[in-house]
């Protein structure tokens, strides 16, 4: 058995971060991760990172602008750290090495964003996210934390409300083993995949929510899914905001720039809710091109796209056959990002003693119903770092409580039990069904009826899990065997957000519900909290934290 103080479970920003973190404090801290921490999905982040760092510039201003894009549903209180401890966080990233893109006087590059009144998004051209991974991936190095890489969590050991430990599998070895730990910190990202038409990476399908959920930790604004407005029509790849942010425009098949209908004053600059919306209403009143609507750069000409665009050039070369430079890329909304995710406070701690989270998986709530382009980054490094911190000093606090083997056991049982049936269901056509289920049913624009077909059909796929059958029955590498887990995560998620979705009779941020088309903040300003109780999901509530911003009417 290996024992560790603290363990980090992911290794994007939010992972990497807070393992550096705990490793400068002092404390014995590993990192797992079921990919190569440089294959961690925030490598694919591209416009970049919100600071407010101009001199004319304001964290009060930033963190307006992200309670408004919030529509007023992130708690102020997080919202107010995250924007007053962004600018120091960007220069420790600056001065640890993080290639920014850099102006004429060589100050770091910030671009206009999406529902920001100010080009305050620091950016390393449009693969932000890379150059931050490999940044701290060096200081991962230099601290030298180890990574147990290539290793799955396929379950964490809490006992009486405390944690301690994880069962994780050696996917190059099939061997299961334990991890003896104080703390763990869940920085799992995303569940993109949950849906058919994705940005995100295969890997992210909510790994950390269900081993929170099943864990007894709570999830919050599950019913929150944020629909980029601008992805490839036939791969769901992202094109960055960062194309609109330097000057790009949306056009419908008449050529018109529909976004003055819908946001007279910031266009296609709106927050994300607002222009993903717009376009799923341009395709469906027959504006549409074919299911999407097209985005135009080819004014911003080929120095400006070659230097500050090079990627999403590539991207829709490469993917799509059209080089923006010359032609319109056809682009509709897909699933990007999760503002729901494991509840904590603004340290990282959940309602489990030594479990901590942070990231996407995590909901602290600094984005409420709809995340402002560029927070996100920002979110995993500020919130990061601060879980790193708390868990790494829960850590030298605490007793390593005794290790409970029956969870070594029931891991072992479980997977036996699947590697053992001759015949059942096959994990790739249940997901398939999950993800077309969720696009379909559960999309940009929702009502009661198609949610609960989406719930039914949901519940038929569980039934059929339990059932699920490999053809690989290795030890060696065996990703079907992973992807089973991933599956079971998935569904867990899937239900999570329709029911959350379901109970919400508003619309706010990127819940719209035709069904309830205004938003009701006399009855629904609070958070929705779901948790597991006798293995059903109930549900529970929170107040959203108001400080400085009164609630109001959201215009762009
Ligand atoms: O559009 C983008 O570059 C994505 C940024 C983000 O989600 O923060």
């Amino acid at each position: 058995m290996v024992i560790h103080d603290v363990v980090v479970i992911g290794a994007g920003l939010a992972g990497m971060r807070a393992a550096i973190e705990a490793a400068r404090n002092g404390v014995n801290v590993a990192v797992v991760s079921k990919v190569h921490p440089i294959r961690s999905h925030s490598v694919s982040a591209q416009g970049g990172i919100n600071a407010a760092i101009a001199m004319n510039d304001s964290w009060n201003a930033h963190a307006f602008d992200t309670v408004k894009g919030s529509d007023y549903l992130g708690d102020q209180d997080a919202i107010e750290i995250l924007c007053k401890e962004a600018p120091e966080d960007i220069f420790e990233l600056d001065n640890m090495g993080c290639l920014f893109s850099r102006d004429d006087k060589g100050s770091i590059a910030q671009r206009p964003f999406g529902g920001a009144g100010f080009p305050r998004t620091c950016y390393a051209a449009d693969r932000t996210g890379h150059a931050i991974l490999n940044t701290l991936y060096e200081q991962l190095l230099r601290h030298g934390v180890p990574v147990y890489e290539e290793w799955f969590v396929v379950s964490l050991a809490v006992e009486n409300g405390i944690c301690r430990g994880l069962i994780a599998i050696d996917i190059h070895t099939g061997k299961l083993h334990r991890l003896h730990v104080k703390a763990i910190i869940l920085a799992t990202g995303g569940y993109g995949r949950v849906y058919q038409n994705s940005t995100n990476a295969l890997i992210n399908t909510g790994d950390g929510m269900g081993l929170a959920l099943n864990s007894g930790a709570e999830l919050m604004d599950m019913e929150f899914v944020q629909f980029h407005p601008t992805t490839l029509k036939s791969t769901g790849i992202l094109i960055s905001e960062g194309a609109r942010g330097e000057g790009g425009y949306l056009l419908n098949s008449k050529g018109e720039r529909f976004m003055k209908r819908y946001a007279p004053n910031a266009l296609e600059l709106a927050s994300r809710d607002v222009v993903s919306r717009a376009e799923q209403q341009e395709i469906e009143d027959g504006r549409g091109v074919d299911g999407c609507v097209l985005l135009d750069l080819r004014h911003l000409g080929e120095a400006l796209i070659n230097e500050r665009l090079p990627q999403i050039r590539q991207l829709a070369i490469d993917f799509e056959g059209i080089d923006p430079l010359k032609e319109l890329v056809p682009i509709k909304p897909g699933a990007h990002y999760s503002m729901g995710g494991i509840k904590t406070d603004v340290w990282g701690a959940t309602n489990i003693k030594g479990i901590y989270a942070a990231g996407e998986c995590a909901c602290v709530s600094v984005h409420g119903a709809n995340r402002l382009g560029g927070n996100s980054l920002l979110d995993a490094v500020v919130f990061g770092r601060r879980a790193g911190y708390a868990a790494s000093h829960y850590a030298k606090e605490a007793a390593l409580e005794d290790f409970p083997e029956a969870v070594l056991k029931d891991a072992a049982r479980d997977i036996s039990i699947i590697m053992n049936r001759t015949s059942g269901e096959r994990v790739a056509g249940l997901r398939n069904e999950l993800a077309s289920a969720m696009t379909v049913y559960v999309g940009v624009f929702r009502d009661k009826d198609r949610m609960d077909k989406a719930l039914t059909k949901i519940r038929e796929l569980r039934e059929l899990y339990k059932n699920i059958n490999l053809e690989d029955k290795g030890e060696i590498f065996n990703t079907e065997l992973i992807s089973v887990f991933e599956l079971g995560h998935l569904l867990t998620i899937a239900e999570c957000i329709v029911i959350a979705a379901i109970n919400r009779n508003e619309s706010r941020g990127a819940h719209y519900r035709l069904d309830f088309p205004t938003r009701d903040d006399k009855n629904w300003l609070k958070h929705v909290l779901l948790f597991k109780d006798g293995g059903g999901i109930k549900f529970g509530y929170k107040d959203v934290a108001v400080t400085r911003y009164k609630p109001m009417e959201r215009k762009y």
